[in-house]
Protein backbone atom coordinates (compact mmCIF):
# COMPACT_ATOMS: atom_id res chain seq x y z
CA UNK A 1 0.00 0.00 0.00
CA UNK A 2 1.46 3.58 -1.27
CA UNK A 3 1.61 6.91 1.28
CA UNK A 4 -1.58 8.55 2.29
CA UNK A 5 -1.96 12.03 2.70
CA UNK A 6 -3.85 13.42 5.34
CA UNK A 7 -5.02 16.82 6.91
CA UNK A 8 -3.97 17.25 10.81
CA UNK A 9 -6.81 19.24 13.35
CA UNK A 10 -4.20 22.12 13.22
CA UNK A 11 -4.70 22.43 8.91
CA UNK A 12 -1.18 21.05 8.37
CA UNK A 13 -0.36 17.70 6.21
CA UNK A 14 1.46 15.01 7.01
CA UNK A 15 1.85 11.68 5.59
CA UNK A 16 1.36 8.14 6.57
CA UNK A 17 3.36 5.54 4.78
CA UNK A 18 4.90 2.33 5.66
CA UNK A 19 8.55 2.40 7.43
CA UNK A 20 11.49 1.30 5.26
CA UNK A 21 14.78 0.38 6.36
CA UNK A 22 15.83 3.94 6.90
CA UNK A 23 13.13 4.79 9.10
CA UNK A 24 14.26 2.38 11.84
CA UNK A 25 16.47 4.59 13.71
CA UNK A 26 14.24 7.52 13.80
CA UNK A 27 11.30 5.40 14.59
CA UNK A 28 13.12 3.75 17.58
CA UNK A 29 13.62 6.82 19.23
CA UNK A 30 10.01 8.04 19.02
CA UNK A 31 8.54 4.48 20.40
CA UNK A 32 11.86 5.00 22.97
CA UNK A 33 10.84 8.23 24.08
CA UNK A 34 6.95 6.79 24.63
CA UNK A 35 7.93 4.10 26.41
CA UNK A 36 10.16 6.09 28.82
CA UNK A 37 6.80 8.05 29.59
CA UNK A 38 5.92 4.72 31.89
CA UNK A 39 2.48 5.74 31.36
CA UNK A 40 0.88 4.37 28.16
CA UNK A 41 3.03 1.29 26.67
CA UNK A 42 3.75 -1.72 28.43
CA UNK A 43 7.74 -1.07 27.34
CA UNK A 44 9.41 0.96 29.89
CA UNK A 45 12.78 0.81 27.73
CA UNK A 46 13.50 -0.81 24.67
CA UNK A 47 15.64 -3.50 24.39
CA UNK A 48 19.77 -2.21 23.65
CA UNK A 49 19.07 -4.94 20.78
CA UNK A 50 16.18 -3.09 19.15
CA UNK A 51 17.69 -2.30 15.82
CA UNK A 52 18.53 -5.34 14.95
CA UNK A 53 15.32 -6.86 15.98
CA UNK A 54 13.02 -4.73 14.36
CA UNK A 55 15.15 -4.66 11.21
CA UNK A 56 14.75 -8.46 11.23
CA UNK A 57 11.14 -8.50 11.83
CA UNK A 58 10.31 -6.06 9.42
CA UNK A 59 12.52 -7.39 6.50
CA UNK A 60 9.39 -7.79 4.51
CA UNK A 61 6.78 -4.83 5.77
CA UNK A 62 3.48 -4.94 4.74
CA UNK A 63 3.52 -8.43 3.57
CA UNK A 64 1.91 -10.87 6.30
CA UNK A 65 2.28 -7.80 8.83
CA UNK A 66 2.72 -3.89 9.03
CA UNK A 67 4.37 -0.88 10.24
CA UNK A 68 3.55 2.08 9.29
CA UNK A 69 4.94 5.66 10.36
CA UNK A 70 3.62 9.23 10.59
CA UNK A 71 5.44 11.74 8.86
CA UNK A 72 5.21 15.47 9.29
CA UNK A 73 7.49 18.07 7.86
CA UNK A 74 10.52 15.83 7.30
CA UNK A 75 10.01 14.22 10.88
CA UNK A 76 8.42 11.01 12.07
CA UNK A 77 6.30 11.41 14.84
CA UNK A 78 5.13 7.94 15.64
CA UNK A 79 4.31 4.66 14.21
CA UNK A 80 1.95 1.77 14.39
CA UNK A 81 2.66 -1.88 13.96
CA UNK A 82 0.03 -4.57 13.37
CA UNK A 83 1.92 -8.09 13.96
CA UNK A 84 0.73 -11.47 13.89
CA UNK A 85 -1.54 -12.43 17.19
CA UNK A 86 0.83 -15.54 17.60
CA UNK A 87 2.59 -18.37 15.88
CA UNK A 88 -0.21 -21.27 15.68
CA UNK A 89 -1.87 -22.40 12.45
CA UNK A 90 -5.23 -21.49 14.92
CA UNK A 91 -4.54 -17.98 15.18
CA UNK A 92 -3.37 -17.26 11.85
CA UNK A 93 -6.19 -14.59 11.00
CA UNK A 94 -5.64 -12.51 14.06
CA UNK A 95 -3.39 -9.59 14.54
CA UNK A 96 -2.33 -7.62 17.23
CA UNK A 97 -2.41 -3.99 17.14
CA UNK A 98 0.17 -1.20 18.87
CA UNK A 99 0.90 2.39 18.33
CA UNK A 100 2.58 5.54 19.77
CA UNK A 101 2.89 9.43 19.10
CA UNK A 102 5.75 11.34 20.81
CA UNK A 103 3.73 13.66 23.24
CA UNK A 104 4.04 17.16 21.12
CA UNK A 105 2.34 15.10 18.20
CA UNK A 106 -0.78 13.67 20.29
CA UNK A 107 -4.45 15.54 19.65
CA UNK A 108 -3.51 16.52 16.07
CA UNK A 109 -5.79 14.01 14.23
CA UNK A 110 -2.84 11.71 13.74
CA UNK A 111 -4.34 8.48 15.60
CA UNK A 112 -7.45 8.67 13.45
CA UNK A 113 -4.88 8.76 10.54
CA UNK A 114 -2.97 5.94 11.75
CA UNK A 115 -5.99 3.54 11.93
CA UNK A 116 -7.34 4.63 8.87
CA UNK A 117 -4.37 3.44 7.27
CA UNK A 118 -4.22 0.04 9.30
CA UNK A 119 -7.75 -0.90 8.83
CA UNK A 120 -7.58 -0.11 5.05
CA UNK A 121 -4.58 -2.15 4.80
CA UNK A 122 -5.65 -5.04 6.94
CA UNK A 123 -9.27 -5.06 4.45
CA UNK A 124 -6.44 -5.83 1.33
CA UNK A 125 -4.34 -8.22 3.27
CA UNK A 126 -5.18 -11.67 2.52
CA UNK A 127 -6.70 -13.72 5.76
CA UNK A 128 -7.06 -11.11 8.52
CA UNK A 129 -10.34 -11.61 10.16
CA UNK A 130 -10.02 -9.94 13.37
CA UNK A 131 -7.57 -7.12 14.98
CA UNK A 132 -6.91 -7.38 18.55
CA UNK A 133 -5.46 -4.46 21.18
CA UNK A 134 -5.04 -4.54 25.14
CA UNK A 135 -5.00 -1.16 26.20
CA UNK A 136 -4.89 0.46 30.13
CA UNK A 137 -8.34 1.15 31.40
CA UNK A 138 -6.59 4.67 32.22
CA UNK A 139 -5.84 5.82 28.73
CA UNK A 140 -9.40 7.23 27.56
CA UNK A 141 -8.11 8.91 24.56
CA UNK A 142 -6.83 6.02 23.06
CA UNK A 143 -10.00 4.02 24.04
CA UNK A 144 -11.96 6.47 22.55
CA UNK A 145 -9.83 6.38 19.41
CA UNK A 146 -10.48 2.45 19.12
CA UNK A 147 -14.02 2.59 19.62
CA UNK A 148 -14.43 5.18 17.21
CA UNK A 149 -12.91 2.73 14.88
CA UNK A 150 -15.21 0.43 15.29
CA UNK A 151 -13.16 -1.46 18.33
CA UNK A 152 -15.11 -3.51 20.95
CA UNK A 153 -14.42 -4.47 24.86
CA UNK A 154 -13.98 -8.30 24.71
CA UNK A 155 -12.88 -8.40 28.34
CA UNK A 156 -10.27 -7.20 31.02
CA UNK A 157 -7.35 -7.88 33.04
CA UNK A 158 -8.07 -6.66 36.51
CA UNK A 159 -5.32 -4.43 38.49
CA UNK A 160 -2.64 -6.17 36.07
CA UNK A 161 -0.16 -2.97 35.63
CA UNK A 162 1.06 -0.40 38.83
CA UNK A 163 0.98 3.04 36.50
CA UNK A 164 2.02 5.61 38.92
CA UNK A 165 2.12 4.15 42.29
CA UNK A 166 -2.21 2.81 40.55
CA UNK A 167 -3.04 -0.64 39.94
CA UNK A 168 -4.77 -0.22 36.25
CA UNK A 169 -6.72 -2.97 34.44
CA UNK A 170 -5.74 -4.18 30.53
CA UNK A 171 -9.35 -3.61 28.69
CA UNK A 172 -8.67 -6.05 25.84
CA UNK A 173 -10.40 -4.71 22.86
CA UNK A 174 -10.95 -6.03 19.19
CA UNK A 175 -12.40 -5.68 15.77
CA UNK A 176 -14.15 -8.27 13.32
CA UNK A 177 -13.43 -7.44 9.60
C1 LIG B 1 -3.43 7.04 21.62
C2 LIG B 1 -2.87 7.94 20.54
C3 LIG B 1 -2.17 7.08 19.50
C4 LIG B 1 -4.05 8.68 19.88
O1 LIG B 1 -3.58 9.51 18.87
P1 LIG B 1 -3.94 11.08 18.84
O2 LIG B 1 -3.39 11.65 17.58
O3 LIG B 1 -3.51 11.69 20.12
O4 LIG B 1 -5.50 11.01 18.74
P2 LIG B 1 -6.45 11.78 17.76
O5 LIG B 1 -6.29 13.24 17.94
O6 LIG B 1 -6.29 11.27 16.35
O7 LIG B 1 -7.85 11.24 18.27
C5 LIG B 1 -8.14 10.93 19.59
C6 LIG B 1 -9.65 10.92 19.78
O8 LIG B 1 -9.94 10.73 21.17
C7 LIG B 1 -10.70 11.84 21.67
N1 LIG B 1 -10.24 12.07 23.04
C8 LIG B 1 -9.11 12.68 23.43
N2 LIG B 1 -9.04 12.67 24.77
C9 LIG B 1 -10.16 12.02 25.23
C10 LIG B 1 -10.65 11.68 26.51
N3 LIG B 1 -9.99 12.01 27.63
N4 LIG B 1 -11.83 11.02 26.59
C11 LIG B 1 -12.52 10.68 25.49
N5 LIG B 1 -12.08 10.98 24.22
C12 LIG B 1 -10.91 11.63 24.10
C13 LIG B 1 -10.39 12.98 20.73
O9 LIG B 1 -11.41 13.94 20.73
C14 LIG B 1 -10.27 12.26 19.40
O10 LIG B 1 -11.55 11.97 18.87
P3 LIG B 1 -12.02 12.72 17.51
O11 LIG B 1 -11.06 12.32 16.46
O12 LIG B 1 -13.40 12.18 17.27
O13 LIG B 1 -11.96 14.16 17.80
C15 LIG B 1 -1.87 8.99 21.09
O14 LIG B 1 -2.53 9.87 21.95
C16 LIG B 1 -0.69 8.35 21.80
O15 LIG B 1 0.28 7.97 21.17
N6 LIG B 1 -0.75 8.27 23.14
C17 LIG B 1 0.36 7.70 23.90
C18 LIG B 1 0.65 6.25 23.54
C19 LIG B 1 -0.59 5.40 23.62
O16 LIG B 1 -1.48 5.63 24.43
N7 LIG B 1 -0.65 4.36 22.77
C20 LIG B 1 -1.76 3.42 22.78
C21 LIG B 1 -1.49 2.38 23.78
S1 LIG B 1 -2.84 1.18 23.86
Amino acid sequence: MGPKKYTGKDGKEFVIRLAEPGDFKESIATFTEVSREKIYLNTEEPSPDILEVWSERWKHNGTNMMFCVAQREGKLTGGLVLTPYSRSPKTAHVMNLGMWLVKEHRGKGMGNALMDYALEWAGQAQGIRKIVLGVWNTNMRAIALYNKFGFHIEGCHRNIAKIQGRLADEILMACDL
